[in-house]
This record gives C-alpha cells, sequence and structure tokens, in this order.
C-alpha cells in the first residue's frame, strides 16, 4: 500500500536527496514560508533565536521537512526526538542540557508527551530554566539549572490533543495545509528531475492527481511507477504508462486505495452510511482507530467523501457517488 504512513527508515536514506534544504526548494504552504522567513530574518538581525514554532498538519505533508529547514536558515544544529521517545523526566534533562545557545530542538509527534515531562518543558520554553529534584522524602531540595537559549520546533498531526498550557506557550502556529494539484505536480516534476526519471508532462499530471494532494505520496507513487516503467523497459513516464501502473497497483483517479474504499463500503453497507462511531468503524474494518484518524480520514474529508459530525462519521452524497452507489431515499437533506 502506498499511504501517508511516517517513512520507513529504507525511504529516510533513499528520500534524502528529495529533501528540499532551503525554502525556495520547498514547494507550496507559501504564507507559512513567507513569515517564518521574516521571523528567522529578524531574529538574526537581532542576533536572538526565534520563538518557540508549532507545526502542524496532516502526515507527510512536510512538518519534518520544514523544520529542517529552519534550523538551516537560522544557520544552527538541530536536535530531533519525539514525544513518545522522551520517557522520563531525566531524558528531557539530558536533552536540554546538552543543547547549545540558539539550537533547534525538533520534538515530533509532540501530542505524545506525558504529562510530567510537559510540566517540566513549560519553564525550560519559558524562561529557559530546569528545575531538577535531588533527593528523596524531606531531606529532597529542587536545585536549578540554566539552559541555553534554544528555540523548540513541535510537530503535530493532532492539535486538538495537544494540552492548552503547552499550546500556549510556542510563539507561532502553523496550519500545514493540502497541497494543489498544481504544487504537487512541481513536486513530482522535481523529484523525477532528482532522480534522473524520464517523466512527461501528462504523466506528471496523472501521478500527481493520484497523490492525495499529499508529497510524501506524491514521491512514494513516482517510485512505484518508475518501477513498472522499468520493468517494461519503457525510458519515459507517460500518461498511459501511469494509468496502467496505478492500475495495477489498485490506486483509482483520486488517490483512493483499496483501504480508503473499503472504510466508505464499510460505513455505507454496515452503518447505512453513517454517522458511525470512530470505535465501531475501526472495529468493523479491522483497521486501527489511529490509522483511521491520521491516514485516511484526514483525505477523505478534504475531499467531502466523509463528513465529521458530532454522532460520528457519515459517508457524503460524493462518496456514495465515487462507489457507483445510489443514495438511499432516507439520506438526510442536512448532509447534501
Ligand atoms: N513542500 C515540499 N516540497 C517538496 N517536497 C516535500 C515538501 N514537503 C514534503 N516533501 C517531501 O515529502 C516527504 C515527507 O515530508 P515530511 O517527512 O517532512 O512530512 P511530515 O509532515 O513530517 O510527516 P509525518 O507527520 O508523517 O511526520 C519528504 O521526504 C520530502 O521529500
Ligand atoms: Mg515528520
Amino acid at each position: 500500500m502506498i499511504s501517508t504512513a511516517p517513512n520507513t527508515l529504507d525511504e529516510q536514506i533513499t528520500d534524502t536527496p528529495l529533501r528540499p534544504q532551503s525554502f525556495s526548494e520547498y514547494v507550496g504552504q507559501e504564507k507559512i514560508k513567507r513569515n517564518l522567513d521574516i521571523f528567522i530574518q529578524a531574529a538574526k538581525k537581532r542576533k536572538e533565536t526565534i520563538d518557540h514554532v508549532l507545526l502542524y498538519g496532516s502526515a507527510g505533508l512536510g512538518k519534518t521537512t520544514m523544520a529542517h529547514i529552519i534550523a538551516k536558515e537560522m544557520g544552527v544544529n538541530i536536535k530531533v526526538t519525539s514525544g513518545p521517545a522522551i520517557e522520563k523526566v531525566g531524558d528531557l534533562g539530558s536533552i536540554l542540557t546538552n543543547l547549545n545557545d540558539g539550537d533547534v530542538l525538533f520534538i515530533d509527534e509532540i501530542h505524545r508527551l506525558n504529562k510530567m515531562i510537559e510540566e517540566v518543558l513549560y519553564p525550560a520554553m519559558e524562561d529557559y530554566k530546569l528545575d531538577i529534584i535531588i533527593g528523596k522524602g524531606p531531606a529532597a531540595r529542587t536545585i536549578q539549572l540554566d539552559l541555553p537559549r534554544f528555540t523548540l520546533i513541535g510537530a503535530t498531526t493532532r492539535l486538538g490533543s495537544l494540552s492548552s498550557p503547552l499550546r500556549n506557550r510556542f510563539g507561532s502556529t502553523h496550519h500545514l495545509e493540502f497541497y494543489t494539484p498544481e504544487e504537487i505536480e512541481r513536486i513530482v516534476k522535481r523529484s523525477a528531475h532528482i532522480l534522473n526519471i524520464g517523466l512527461d508532462q501528462a504523466g506528471a499530471k496523472k501521478i500527481a492527481d493520484s497523490s492525495r494532494r499529499t508529497p510524501r505520496v506524491a514521491n512514494r507513487i513516482l517510485k512505484r511507477v518508475r518501477d513498472y516503467a522499468q520493468i517494461k523497459n519503457i525510458s519515459t513516464i507517460t500518461n498511459a504508462i501511469a494509468e496502467e501502473a496505478l492500475k495495477m497497483y489498485e490506486i483509482d483517479s483520486l488517490g483512493l486505495e483499496p483501504t480508503d474504499r473499503h472504510i466508505i463500503s464499510t460505513l455505507i453497507h454496515k452503518f447505512k452510511g453513517g454517522p458511525a462511531g470512530i470505535q465501531a468503524l475501526a472495529a468493523v474494518t479491522g483497521e486501527e482507530v489511529q490509522t483511521i484518524e491520521d491516514v485516511y480520514e484526514p483525505y477523505l474529508i478534504q475531499i467531502g467523501f466523509l463528513a465529521r459530525t458530532p454522532r460520528g462519521r457519515v459517508v457524503t452524497p460524493h462518496g456514495y457517488n465515487h462507489l457507483d452507489i445510489a443514495l438511499p431515499r432516507d439520506y438526510p437533506d442536512t448532509l447534501i
């Protein structure tokens, strides 16, 4: 399956040449780039660090890439970790005390930090102080360490799961949006160029249209289509070749894969189109709740096939249409 799921270890290595290294190589998200560029230039002029930055948006839209670019444009080092990797207060303490002045600390999946660690992070973000408790019981005492001036960059796919005290401590919050088809087309062409893959205009458009408006998916599909073309001894990917390959991989014209279609058809056939709770939907489709929420649902909602209502997930008329299933006669007017 070609999903938006995080990069595999193999991809972390093979994707390195594809990762944009500067704002000028980073396609799209123009408003965010402009704002961050102003922050960075201003901070550099004052010879200060930039305020903590929170990046949120669906999987594969370029949060990690953006964090690396920010550090690069600031001319500082970046230390990378993630919410679930910081298990103990001591882990965070050693990360923070090992930073140098100006460094960026990137915490991926920051919504998965545990409460105790969050509380240690507050004074660190606000006053660059770290409180540590030495000893136990009545003899315990707190000492305060000064930390270097660092910039925290947090990334999350779920802004709603972040506690509000943590959210409020970021100087700026940026929402990465799904890309436009034209932007995805530019990304596909750029990647093809870097990887030395022959690709014509119509072939690029075909791949872009099936890429769920997500750069990670675009790169993955490009590589799979290249494999297909290579086996057929074809040197340039055209519309026809892309179409054949996508068909073989069971990716449809909107980029939906069997699991996406399974989720929609399950909602229609087992839940009368909804509303269905996410737990029930997960149980019946055999997918994990988190996978549905993070990988499948955002794009299905984005293209208007699925709606999230207070009572659960509902298939929209567009969703019925795409699967060629007639809308039930009692379909609620309010949802059309
Ligand atoms: N704006 C962009 N222009 C060109 N390529 C991009 C862009 N954004 C992302 N990419 C490509 O897509 C891949 C995935 O991006 P990245 O790892 O930054 O996503 P992410 O938002 O951090 O995803 P996750 O939530 O799974 O961590 C990168 O390896 C990069 O090659
Ligand atoms: Mg990432």
